[in-house]
């Protein structure tokens, strides 16, 4: 019987992920945990407990208390919050890491955690990345990720932890909101197109970044956790390709739908570490192991936004 805890469950990616996890297994096999006191929590979203990650007894604790079998560790700072705090960044991602790393090596659990494009840094070849490649990341973010992705691959070597992960293109989703990232324009732009017609965007016009639908994010994941051990031949994290497309292109997008709208552009740090990422991502490892295929090209991104935001709005 499967038991699905999920840390960060108050997160972009956390609430959209335990949704489909209770779905999927049944709520009461399902455990939510966030640094959130539990008062603010939701009464419809299931069984939650207040965690920090950074409290290895707890996240023991309720490990073997709820008899879970399987984590997805997804608590982190994000890159630009990362850069405003970069200690505090690397201290909660990395040790977040360990502290499950090491309880999966108890318990052995199965554990899933993210991994990011931006483990990749300026010296990565920036179009088509392959799985492999040189990988010089420059944020602190960036740097706890392609750490992170060292760490678990270490456990699975030495330890035989069944741990996987996908390095997530910018998510888009329109059920949760991203908080503290570079690729977060691509979710706030549908909000300021219906909201004010008009969107100004902190990444400049050409500036090309992969990015996925959440829908495309959340199956990948449970399609990856429920592959069988075999086929993994990645340890690290995998490439997910997603959707590639500036926000020039996307601004055009909805320009379809919204014909008035505008964009407009400004100077941000945030620019930096996007300069740094790949423009597209080459995933047929992923394709090869676990039969990885998108659903969500751009058109279909857009449209689904749109409708589902106006929806959520009135
Ligand atoms: N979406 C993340 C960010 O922008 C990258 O993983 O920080």
């Amino acid at each position: 019987m499967r038991k699905a805890l999920v840390i960060g469950s108050r997160g972009q990616i956390g609430i959209e992920l335990l949704e489909m996890l209770q779905y999927k297994l049944g709520m009461d096999n399902v455990w939510g945990a966030d640094i959130h006191e539990t008062s603010t929590i939701p009464n419809n979203a299931g069984n939650y407990s207040q965690l920090n990650a950074l409290d290895k007894e707890a996240m023991h604790q309720l490990v073997v208390e709820k008899g879970i079998t399987e984590v997805y560790q997804l608590a982190a700072l994000l890159s630009a919050t990362g850069e405003k705090n970069p200690m505090y960044a690397w201290k909660l991602n990395m040790e977040g890491l360990l502290n499950i790393l090491e309880i999966a090596k108890e318990t052995k659990i199965k554990l899933f955690w993210p991994s990011s494009i931006a483990a990749f840094g300026p010296t990565t070849p920036l179009d088509e990345t392959p799985q492999r490649t040189i990988m010089e990341p420059t944020s602190v973010y960036g740097i706890s990720k392609q750490a992170g992705e060292r760490w678990c691959e270490y456990y699975f070597l030495k330890y035989g932890v069944d741990v996987r992960s996908i390095r997530y293109p910018g998510l888009i989703g329109y059920k949760s909101a991203p908080g503290g990232g570079t690729t977060d324009y691509a979710v706030d732009i549908f909000y300021a197109a219906i909201e004010k017609g008009s969107y100004s965007c902190f990444l400049q016009p050409n500036t090309a970044l992969p990015m996925m639908m959440m829908d495309d994010a959340i199956r990948a994941t449970i399609e990856l956790i429920e592959a069988p051990i075999e086929n993994i031949q990645i340890r690290g994290a995998y490439n997910l390709a997603g959707v590639s497309f500036t926000p020039a292109q996307l601004a055009n997008e909805i320009k379809k739908h919204i014909p008035t709208f505008e964009i407009s552009y400004y100077d941000d740090f945030r620019q930096q570490l996007a300069d740094s990422w790949p423009n597209s991502i080459d995933d047929t490892q992923a394709q090869k192991d676990w039969n990885w295929k998108i659903n969500f090209p751009l058109e279909t991104l857009v449209k689904t936004m749109l409708s589902e935001i106006k929806k959520r709005i009135s």
